[in-house]
């Protein structure tokens, strides 16, 4: 019990570590939140900042979700009895890297470190089940790729994203006969959703057709 408190404990703040607050701070002293979309995010960051911001807060969202699902939550064993691998994508139980990842995404939504006001998840998700489920990630991504660079629309691209992610473990798994955990099924559907609600604000946007669209890699603050 107190191996599984301390896990999700420092997965929530991995999780929270508000990359592209602290980054627009450091580049160019202005709180993301009060330009662009006001997402705390790496295409706000994109958008605002230019690409090398953008990629760096990609890059540390992502890897967020990726260390507290693969490895946070083999602290767990290492607290308790189990070995430690530098690979478990089989031997660490599912639910326990399941359980850090998800936390790691709420931490990044509700940050500790920027007043609960955080981001949509996205990144942090992409990496939190990369480090659970990788092949049906890079397959969701192929088609996150495909709908951005036909609509230009990065919003619109995590929405299906997001919406097509449960359904693809579905089919793997009783299509396919992959041996996917029930856990990564109903928190993948969990962390899908999570994002959609998330992107309230872009969905309505994109029915008024006034959402932001990728139009170059300048940055908008000068
Ligand atoms: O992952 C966030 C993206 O889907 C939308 O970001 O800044 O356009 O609200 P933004």
């Amino acid at each position: 019990m107190l191996a599984l408190g301390v896990v999700i404990l420092l997965s929530y703040l991995v999780g929270s570590i508000p990359s592209s607050i602290w980054v627009g701070r450091l580049v160019k002293g202005v709180d993301i939140r009060n330009h662009g979309s006001g997402n705390a995010g790496a295409t706000n960051t994109f958008r605002l900042l230019g690409w090398r911001p953008g990629v760096s807060v990609l890059a540390i969202d992502f890897f967020k979700g990726f260390v507290s699902s693969l490895w946070i939550s083999q602290l767990a064993y290492f607290i308790g009895t189990g070995p430690v691998s530098l690979f478990p994508f089989w031997d660490v139980d599912p639910f326990l890297r399941i359980v850090c990842g998800v936390v790691a995404v709420l931490g990044h939504m509700f940050p500790l470190y920027s007043g609960f006001d955080g981001g949509k998840g996205m990144a942090t998700a992409a990496g939190m089940l990369c480090g659970i489920e990788p092949v049906s990630v890079a397959i969701t991504f192929g088609v996150f790729l495909i709908v951005m660079l036909s609509s230009r629309y990065v919003s619109l691209a995590s929405l299906v994203a997001a919406f097509i992610y449960p359904l693809m473990l579905v089919m793997l798994r009783y299509g396919f006969g992959w041996a996917i955990d029930g856990s990564i099924l109903i928190f993948g559907a969990i962390v899908g959703l999570g994002i959609i609600v998330k992107h309230r604000g872009n969905i309505r946007r994109l029915l008024r057709g006034t959402e932001n669209q990728v139009s170059s890699f300048r940055p908008a603050v000068g």
